[in-house]
């Protein structure tokens, strides 16, 4: 078992992703992306043509959902059936559905299982876990726990400073409608009793990576 859980949350395009994996690579940490599984779940879904608005149908695919993910920064991969999708996930297609995906109760309550088994069978000397519920539901007994945040105009900017000016636009709309369905369903918007704020929005990556690094030194 890892000696020591980071547990990181915060919505989307706050940078949570890239500074989680970023700060455990120069920790030697593990690195867990719950995101990912989501997002897994949803590409299977939509694989399978399963109508990724019904619930029963959406519950049913998790009990046989063979889900497999590289937990080492310079090692990162998502499988499904043994099938390799780590791009996949990312398509706007997944994206767009996602939220539908992790709103279903059973889908939680499976997922939440695996991750704690993940982080249970995670390397030493530590593992970064990110995610929505990570802080209050995956992990709340975690050594370190941290809310990452950024103003909605930082995380807007962020999000379009790679793409084009026309995509822009729609991925922001996109950004806040998936932040206001996900909000519905856990809150990650505010800290919870214990948890730090880390807020990234006048920091740039380097920063925001340091940061994090001497939250984790000093609280763990
Ligand atoms: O972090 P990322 O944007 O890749 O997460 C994709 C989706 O997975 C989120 O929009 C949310 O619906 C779901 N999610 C969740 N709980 C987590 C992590 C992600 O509901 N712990």
């Amino acid at each position: 078992m890892s000696d020591i859980v980071v547990a990181v949350d915060g919505p989307a395009g706050s940078g949570k992703s890239s500074v989680s994996r970023e700060a455990a690579r120069r920790l030697g940490f593990a690195y867990l992306d719950t995101g990912a599984a989501y997002r897994a779940l949803a590409w299977h879904c939509l694989d399978e043509g399963v109508d990724v608005e019904d619930a029963t149908e959406v519950a049913e695919r998790v009990a046989a959902f063979d889900y497999a993910i590289g937990m080492q920064p310079d090692h990162y991969f998502v499988r499904v059936g043994g099938e390799d999708i780590t791009p996949d996930i990312r398509e706007p297609r997944v994206t767009a559905v996602v939220s539908a995906v992790a709103r279903v109760p059973e889908v939680r309550a499976g997922l939440t299982a695996l991750f704690r088994r993940l982080i249970a069978e995670a390397s030493e000397p530590g593992v970064i876990v990110e995610g929505r519920d990570i802080t209050t539901v995956v992990a709340p007994d975690a050594a370190v726990r941290v809310l990452l945040t950024a103003s909605p105009e930082a995380r807007m900017a962020r999000r379009s400073a790679e793409l084009s000016a026309v995509s822009a636009e729609a991925t922001a709309q996109q950004l806040a409608s998936r932040d206001a369905q996900d909000s519905r369903v856990v809150d990650f918007m505010n800290a919870a009793d214990g948890v730090t704020t880390l807020d990234s929005t006048d920091l740039d990556f380097e920063h925001t990576v340091q940061a994090l690094i001497d939250i984790v030194r000093a609280g763990a």
